[in-house]
């Protein structure tokens, strides 16, 4: 081939790879197979390294990553990233004015200060994950940087390259001179629960939620272990655009992102609504949504819709006064296990559960966790006496997380003299009873089995009134008035041994 069809070839490649790699990663919806894609790719990568002059900056290539580097280098931001004023509601409150008071109080500022009756508001997710600044120059993505302290922040231009959704080259044949773009990466709950596996397989240590293996996997100098990571990106705002005109409204904003190649959240997700009624809607319907959501959010977002008017609002501080994140309540928190005991069920399976100081999480108050199993206690090593990260998503049983294990009481260890004396923690580790705490037959794991169950079949009451209770239960014979309470208690007085007895 000569010189020129080199180039050409080269310049196909890299096109074609950027339009599938956008169908596959953003729109989700890819036109060839994995394995044409995979076979330009190394048609491009092979001519590259043949010919090093041919590489560009927007090659689809360096999605891999490459040499680790020794240390990141600091950026100062060209628009400072500004952080968000916060708004809670008390959904627990049953008047609407009670429960969305800060809302309103937000709306009628902003009525206010801009005298016009109603507010459009965009509306968006709060994603939890890091916010990164990119910087395209003439269409080509040139830098990428971490929040920081706002002011300046780190140079993770190699590491953002790897993340497959976020667009080297912008999708358009007239870019902006320049475009600053702000927006989320984060890790999708399959993502983070496959590295998870991953890490555990290999020994690893896990990460506690997705956000924390967001940071984790964007923090590292080398690049090749990001590319592995699988991390997502969300646009959420425009800093800057030179040589084109910027969207009268956020709306158009996220509209042009999209048309520019970045992801931008479900057309869904960011209704524009009006008035403290259609954000506190919003609040209700997304916060309902939230366990469904293929990714984890802390809440939403609202931001005068009207440049114009945002312009007018300005800025208190580090924060926009035009938008407010209004927030859920936490899913975790952190209580102490004051006992760890068993729970038998229906078909005997013995789960331990965490008896917690009560702490409100999830938006109730829990006392109790599930630990699963025995494997799951061991592996988080949960003991009494122990700080440990409650976690209580949606309408999902609670569970105990992680320790602390900082915070774990310990005492002199035995046996050591004045000089030598270590510690050792103040509770065992934990272990299933040999018997069932409830009817005192032998516990049995079988071979390669996870759960462990009481031997006692229906002879042991828990297993009688776990039986009784799934029969009269809404999937089974749905008895009006039969519920656990009122069956323990028959059960425990004898006056019911079975189904037969009802
Ligand atoms: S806008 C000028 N929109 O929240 C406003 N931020 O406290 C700049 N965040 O560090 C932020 N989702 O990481 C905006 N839809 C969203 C967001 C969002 C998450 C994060 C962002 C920022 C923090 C602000």
């Amino acid at each position: 081939m000569s010189t020129n069809d080199l180039v050409a070839r080269a310049s196909d490649l890299r096109q074609l790879l950027t339009r599938y790699g956008h169908e596959y990663y953003v729109l989700d919806a890819p036109s060839v197979p994995d394995a044409e894609y995979d076979r330009l790719f190394r048609e491009l990568q092979a001519l590259e390294d043949a010919h090093p002059e041919l590489k560009t900056p927007d090659s689809p290539t360096l999605r891999v990553g490459g040499a680790p580097l020794p240390a990141f280098s600091q950026v100062t931001h060209r628009v400072p990233m500004l952080s968000l004023g916060n708004a809670f509601s008390d959904m627990q409150a049953a008047d609407f004015d009670l429960r969305h008071a800060e809302l309103i109080q937000f709306d009628e500022r902003i009525r206010r200060e801009l005298g016009e009756p109603v507010i459009r508001y965009a509306t968006e997710p709060k994603f939890d994950g890091l916010a990164i600044s990119l910087l395209y120059r003439d269409g080509v993505l040139e830098q990428a940087a971490t929040r920081g302290d706002g002011i300046s922040g780190e140079n993770v231009t190699e590491n953002i390259r790897t993340i497959q959704s976020i667009p080297l080259k912008l999708a358009i044949s007239q870019p902006p001179a320049l475009l600053e773009v702000r927006g989320e990466v984060l890790m999708f709950k399959r993502d983070f629960e496959r590295l998870n596996a991953e890490q555990l397989a290999r020994g690893d240590k896990t990460f506690a939620n997705p956000r924390n293996a967001a940071a984790g996997s964007l923090r590292q100098l080398d690049s090749r272990i990001t590319a592995q990571r699988r991390l997502s990106f969300f646009a959420y705002a425009i800093a800057q655009v030179e040589g084109a005109s910027w969207p009268a409204t956020h709306a158009a904003e996220m509209d042009w992102l999209q048309q520019l190649g970045f992801p931008v959240v479900a057309a869904d997700l960011r209704p524009v609504v009006e008035g403290a009624a259609g954000l506190a809607s919003y609040y209700e319907t997304v916060m309902q949504r939230r366990p469904a959501l293929p990714f984890e959010i802390d809440g939403v977002v609202y931001k005068v819709d009207s440049r114009a008017l945002q312009e007018e609002l300005g800025f208190v501080s580090r924060a926009p006064r035009w938008a407010i994140a209004h927030k859920f309540p936490a899913e975790e928190a952190i209580t102490l296990v004051e006992a760890i005991e068993e729970q038998v069920g229906r078909t005997g399976a013995i789960t331990p559960v965490a008896r917690l100081q009560a702490v409100f999480v999830g938006g109730v108050t829990v006392t109790n966790a599930t630990l699963h199993n025995e494997d799951e206690v061991r592996r988080k090593d949960v003991r009494v006496g122990d700080s440990v990260i409650v976690r209580r998503a949606g309408d999902v049983i609670p569970e105990v997380v992680a320790v602390v294990l900082e915070r774990r009481p310990m005492r002199p260890q035995a046996g050591g003299d004045l000089f030598s004396q270590g510690e050792e923690p103040q509770y065992p580790a934990y272990r299933l009873p040999s018997h069932c705490p409830v009817c005192g037959s032998h516990v049995v794991r079988e071979e390669g089995e996870a759960i462990a169950r009481c031997s006692g079949g229906l002879s042991c009451q828990a297993q009688r009134s776990q039986a009784i209770q799934h029969f009269a239960g809404r999937r089974m014979m749905d008895i009006d008035g039969l519920g656990e309470r009122y069956i323990d208690k028959l059960v425990e007085y004898g006056y019911v041994h079975s189904v037969a007895d009802l």
